[in-house]
């Protein structure tokens, strides 16, 4: 049952599906390059969702109990911005027919992903009561 309520775990399986997107990004763009396009706004659309969960669904919950926390809570934010920065960047691009490299991206997204599920979910899961921590489960199952 307390698995059920794990913050950490829910973020962890939504995180395999965005994983799952850029996957297939990365080989539609090696082997088909006509909906290349297709999926890549497909996988904007569930990056865009997924840092609008993360926003709305759990970090507003969420009052940071020392700088080092609330540190950690800007570091993700800011990253959001500059990651749907450079997601308009790799989309005009895309639209001009260039061939775009998304590893740097990909290399960005992932090191932050691990930021969230190795530091800063469980820190969640550790600090939050369990009201608290059904407060947000229930959002994120809401907007998922
Ligand atoms: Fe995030
Ligand atoms: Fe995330």
């Amino acid at each position: 049952m307390a698995d059920e309520l794990s913050i950490a775990d829910m973020m962890i399986r939504h995180h395999y599906n965005v994983e799952n997107i850029i996957t297939e990004f990365n080989e539609k763009q090696k082997n088909d390059g006509k909906s290349v396009f297709e999926v890549f706004q497909r996988m904007k659309w569930e990056l865009e969702k997924h840092f609008f969960l993360e926003e709305n669904a759990i970090f507003i919950f969420y009052d940071p109990k020392s700088k080092e926390d609330s540190r950690i809570v800007n570091h993700i934010l800011v990253e959001h911005e500059t990651m749907l920065k450079k997601l308009n960047e790799i989309e005009k691009k895309l639209k001009n027919n260039e061939t775009v490299d998304i590893s740097k991206f990909t290399k960005r997204l992932i090191q932050h992903k691990e930021l969230e599920d190795n530091v800063f979910y469980p820190m969640l899961d550790n600090q939050l009561d369990e009201k608290q921590k059904l407060q947000i489960t229930e959002k994120i199952k809401k907007l998922s």
